[in-house]
């Protein structure tokens, strides 16, 4: 078929085919976003974007080149350099920011049910991304009136400033699990600082951006400061990395893709921010709310099917209540209903991908050998109304109990709904288990105890805790991990910090020469 690129936003329309019945001739070929316009790649080889609930193609978009990468880069560094985005005020930047949140509540619905088709999410946990999608517009746009420089005391009659500026061009890589809030988090905090980007989302999920595009034009972002390209990391990834235009690389995604941009950045000595995988451990102390305790014990690992950077996946259970908990665990997660992304009563949709899905289905079966299986273990088909699951990537809800830390499925993250539940006796056991990982991006830890709990929070190696919950996150607070998690905070107000440089500026008050000579 031929590639229909609309190259007039105004005419860009939504991807509009019924769930479970898009065939061929409803599917859309997007073109890229460069220049505050939609544009067609330099040569004309597409990726397919899948429904993951029935694996059928619902759009295609550009399998962008390094070519194409370099036109975006350099549309990015023209406005950066040139303008009309140098001279843009704090308070327009704030501005645009907010016009942008209020289109994306405007858009809530149309933009929460293209994410849900193409995430394989319910749609009830998408309308919860769009909303925090709009949040996080909002916040950095109120923030964009409060990023200021200090006034330093230095011993001479001088006045000595540190400006804060932009730091230029950013390249911003982005992960298929949250595709619209994940931009967001990037987009945000880069327009806020008065940078320029070029942002690449997944593979598998570049919808939601793309259709976001179509209104930058109407919030009053000029041309050039945000640029989309799609395409697949090796090519259109590695060229963003690799250009030497771009000034800053922020990456979500898995841990060995992190180092290899941390390795190819170092070429051009580009600032990294890098927010990875983790092995979170959710922590049960005997004393804990025995309810409240297991329902977050099946949120934290089961919520957006498991694909969260920081799900809860080794849950830690003090002997005490270890046998008890698990039984609770299985009783509670045979009412996970499994089914269409669509359904308002799904709770757990499809995997996002046939690649996560294998990966998946993989380690349930590497988990049968290594542990006991408490629930679950395959793929999920025979669910009322079935049939549905029959041609997605759907899995069970899984359960191992008896895990060993050392396991394979209690070290390698699974990005799936696959929980490890382990044992301990004491505090001092549960932090030698829960810290005994590569990784660091989260923690919780359940206890009635404020003693316990102010230790343990203090002695995890993690950058985010909860304490008695697991998962709520805020665009206020900031978000990335220790160790192999990443370098680099996201949100808040260390979120913006990573598209600033820092500016020293000495100015003389004396008027005398400095008698040296
Ligand atoms: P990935 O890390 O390969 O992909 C994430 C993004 O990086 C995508 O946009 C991809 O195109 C890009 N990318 C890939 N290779 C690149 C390269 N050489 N240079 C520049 N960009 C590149 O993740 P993938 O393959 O989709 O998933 C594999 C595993 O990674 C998952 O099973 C999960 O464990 C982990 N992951 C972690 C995420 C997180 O939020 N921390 C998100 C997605 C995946
Ligand atoms: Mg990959």
């Amino acid at each position: 078929m031929t590639n229909d690129y609309s190259l007039n936003p105004r005419n860009f329309t939504t991807v509009r085919a019924s769930p479970y019945s898009c065939g061929l001739a409803g599917v859309k070929t997007y073109p890229l976003f460069i220049n505050g316009e939609f544009v067609a790649p330099e040569a004309p080889a597409t990726l397919d974007v899948l429904d993951p609930a029935t694996a059928e193609v619902i759009a295609r978009v550009p399998d962008a080149s390094a070519a194409d990468v370099d036109r975006a880069v350099k549309a990015a560094r023209t406005a950066f350099d040139e303008g009309p985005w140098k001279d843009a005020t704090a308070q327009d930047r704030g501005r645009i920011l907010l016009k942008l949140a209020n289109i994306v509540r405007d858009r809530a619905a149309e933009l929460a049910e293209l994410e849900t088709r193409n995430t394989g999410k319910p749609i009830v946990e998408a309308e919860f991304d769009i909303t925090d999608v709009a949040t996080c517009f909002e916040y950095y746009g109120g923030m964009a009136t409060k990023i200021h420089g200090d006034v330093i005391p230095v011993p001479d009659n001088a006045m000595s400033l540190a400006l804060r500026e932009p730091i230029g061009v950013a390249g911003q890589i982005i992960p298929w699990n949250y595709p619209l809030l994940m931009a967001s988090w990037k987009l945000a905090p880069a327009i806020c600082a008065g940078c320029t980007t070029v942002l690449k989302p997944a593979e598998q999920t570049p919808l939601t951006v793309l259709e976001l595009a179509t209104s930058f034009h109407d919030c009053g972002l000029p041309p050039g400061v945000v640029n989309i390209v799609t395409g697949r990391g090796e090519t259109a990834g590695a060229a963003i990395v690799e250009h030497p235009g771009v000034d800053k690389i922020a990456f979500t995604g898995s841990v060995e893709v992190g180092k290899t941009i941390m390795r190819n950045a170092a070429n051009t000595l580009k600032k990294i921010s890098l927010e990875l995988g983790g092995k979170s451990p959710n922590i049960f102390f005997a004393d804990a709310d025995f309810a409240p305790a297991v329902e977050g014990a099946l949120f934290g690992i089961f919520f957006n099917q498991g694909e969260v950077c920081s799900a809860g996946s080794r849950i830690l259970v003090q002997r005490p209540i270890y046998k008890k908990f698990v039984d609770a665990m299985v009783e509670k997660a045979r009412a996970i209903t499994v089914g269409p992304p669509m359904d308002r009563n799904t709770k757990m949709g499809a995997l996002v991908s046939r690649e996560q899905f294998d990966r998946v289905r993989e380690y349930q079966e590497i988990g049968k050998q290594e542990a006991k299986v408490a629930f679950g273990g395959g793929r999920a088909t025979s669910i009322p109304g079935a049939g549905v699951l029959d041609k997605g990537f759907f899995v069970e809800p899984t359960i191992f109990y008896d895990v060993d830390n050392h396991s394979r499925i209690a070290r390698e993250e699974i990005f799936g709904p696959v929980a490890c539940v382990i044992p301990f006796d004491s505090e001092e056991d549960a932090l030698r288990i829960a810290n005994d990982t590569y990784y660091g991006l989260a923690a919780a830890v359940w206890t009635r105890d404020i003693f316990r709990a102010m230790r343990v929070v203090k002695n995890l190696r993690a950058g985010i805790v909860w304490v008695n919950h697991m998962q709520p996150t805020y665009v206020e607070a900031p978000w990335g991990g220790y160790k192999q998690s990443g370098i680099g905070r996201e949100l808040g107000k260390w979120g913006v910090e990573e598209y600033l440089n820092v500016k020293q500026v000495y100015i003389n008050l004396s008027e005398q020469p400095i008698g040296w000579y």
